[in-house]
């Protein structure tokens, strides 16, 4: 597996990928890799294109009071996992690189970007989205992959890509889970046991209420129990709800391309989830 950590290195690595593959795929990472990232390789590579994975961690996306400093990092496992799963290159570009001193642009999504996590998180969908558009003109991929867990982010930048008219298809994965339905997430390792046994209640309480709101006109009362169970089992529930699933609007009851999302809070760790709806 190559390795770069410099602009003119990474340029050449992909000019000799793009030679000799044909195409490239771009899985765009913050490190701390787990199943969820590897699905994305291993997709990537079903493709047939060569593989190129990025490890940076955004400050960009980060509000004042998150948890960028403590944001979980393993270069060495990182780049481990992405040799044994076959990827062809990592690349690890540096704050500087990827914020040039005096930078003064930054790309700012509205529609799938309004509400939700957009409305909790200001200014995350808008670091999002920089550092995206930034890999992709780094990269140059004809495909990038992200994972359905983040249903909001997947949305952001396809809109985004398809704003700005760039040339690569955004492609969503289903979300990986561990064996009692929890979503992967590189967060999900802040977690005391006992938060770690009640987290689990998540996809149980989504997957209840997603049977029950198909089988009624009005979702309204499957909701706020919903809510309350998630409460009643120690949960800080930011949100559920049901969305139209490209523009995440508020749809109210369940249908074709609806999902259910949902953002609560155990302990220190906001967990994010969504199923389908419809
Ligand atoms: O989902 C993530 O890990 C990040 O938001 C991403 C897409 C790599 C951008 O920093």
């Amino acid at each position: 597996m190559l390795i770069a950590r410099t602009l003119p290195d990474l340029r050449a690595a992909c000019a000799h990928l793009r030679r000799t593959a044909g195409s490239l795929a771009l899985v765009p990472t913050m490190g701390a890799l787990h199943l969820g990232h590897r699905t994305l390789v291993r997709a990537a590579l079903a493709s047939g294109a060569a593989t190129v994975a990025s490890i940076f961690v955004n400050p960009l996306q980060f509000g004042p009071t998150e948890d960028l400093s403590r944001y979980p990092r393993d270069e060495a496992g990182d780049l481990a996992a992405l040799q044994a799963e076959g990827c062809a290159l990592a690349w690890l570009p540096d704050g500087a690189t990827m914020y040039p001193a005096g930078d003064a642009t930054t790309i700012s999504v509205d529609g799938p970007a309004d509400g939700w996590e957009g409305t909790i998180r200001p200014g995350h969908f808008r670091g999002v989205a920089t550092v995206c558009a930034k890999l992709f003109g780094q990269v140059r991929p004809d495909r990038a992959y992200f994972g359905e867990k983040d249903w909001q982010q997947l949305q952001v930048v396809r809109r985004m890509a398809t704003d700005l008219l760039l040339p690569l298809d955004i492609v969503g994965i289903e979300t990986v889970r561990e064996p009692d339905g929890l979503a992967m997430s590189s967060r999900n390792r802040f977690l005391s046991p006992t938060e770690r046994q009640t987290a689990a209640g998540l996809i149980g309480v989504l997957r209840a209420t997603a049977a029950s709101v198909a089988a009624r006109r009005d979702a309204a009362e499957p909701l706020a129990h919903a809510r309350r169970t998630l409460a009643d089992q120690g949960f800080a529930v930011d949100y559920l709800a049901l969305v139209d699933g490209p523009s995440l609007m508020e749809t109210g009851r369940s249908g074709p391309g609806v999902r259910l999302i949902a953002a609560a809070t155990l302990g220190s760790v906001r967990l994010l989830d969504n199923i389908p709806a419809g």
